[in-house]
């Protein structure tokens, strides 16, 4: 993936099994939220192949579900978090609801324990509140894919510990796949069945045991990039 003479992302090539879990991990520049809009279609690579969910790239929007990293104008959306979730089954602003549609929204939401949050607006909610409607959203179509951008940012641990286990719980009822990146190594550790560690190339993939040896961290932390997760916090 090219930007201009920039080699945002080069010799990247994996191969995730349907149902996984897995982690993306890099230090900040590496490439990781490239890779996930590259996932969605957003951008095309300059060259190579990218295939989810046996199709192209932006194919099946239906089938994929995405949480953005949050950011502060995020919330300064004049909505309740209701048409927030909205957003999710009609990919566009709510003129009219169509038959259903409120309902399937108000599940999502019931179905990561925000229910009672419909009504408030975007604006008025903690991080990990606002976290849990985007992850409504995300679900609300029943997608086989899952994308989530750095989704524990603004979480207190108490509400990142509830994100996991909303997630290992969708997983487990739908079958379905998630892509999520983070900056902590024993997060990837515990949750993550495959493990992807990045920096403009690929410097591991597979299985979390292996790919998080000591080794294989250093080299990629070291390798120009900024990383804010410290070499010592990786328990070995
Ligand atoms: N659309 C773009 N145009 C030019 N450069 C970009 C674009 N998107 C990302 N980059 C560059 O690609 C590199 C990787 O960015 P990013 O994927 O956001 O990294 P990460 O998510 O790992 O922190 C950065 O140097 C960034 O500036
Ligand atoms: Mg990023």
């Amino acid at each position: 993936m090219r930007f201009g003479d920039f080699t945002a992302l080069e010799g990247v090539s994996f191969s995730l099994p349907e149902g996984a879990f897995m982690a993306l991990v890099g230090p900040n520049g590496a490439g990781k939220s490239t890779l996930i809009r590259t996932l969605l279609g957003l951008v095309t690579p300059s060259s190579g192949s990218v295939k989810v969910l046996g199709g192209k790239p932006g194919t099946q929007p239906e089938n994929i579900g995405y949480v953005p990293q949050i950011k502060t104008f995020d919330r300064s959306f004049p909505a309740m978090a209701l048409e927030l979730v909205l957003t999710g089954v009609r990919r566009s602003w709510p003129g009219f609801w169509r038959a259903g549609q409120r309902e399937q929204a108000l599940a999502a939401l019931e179905s990561v324990g925000a229910a009672h949050l419909a009504h408030q607006a975007v604006g008025r909610l903690s991080g990990g509140q606002l976290q849990r409607v985007y992850l409504a959203r995300a679900i609300v179509r029943r997608p086989r894919l899952i994308l989530l951008d750095e989704p524990a940012t603004g979480i207190d641990t108490l509400g990142e510990k509830d994100l996991y286990s909303l997630l290992e719980r969708y997983r487990s009822e739908s079958g379905a796949t998630l892509v999520m990146i983070t900056h902590d190594w024993d997060v990837a550790r515990y949750h993550a069945s495959f493990v992807v560690v990045l920096n403009r190339s690929l410097f591991g993939c597979g299985h979390p045991e292996t790919v998080l040896c000591e080794d294989c961290l250093a080299r990629a932390y070291g390798h120009g990039g900024h990383s804010h997760t410290a070499l010592s916090r990786v328990k070995l």
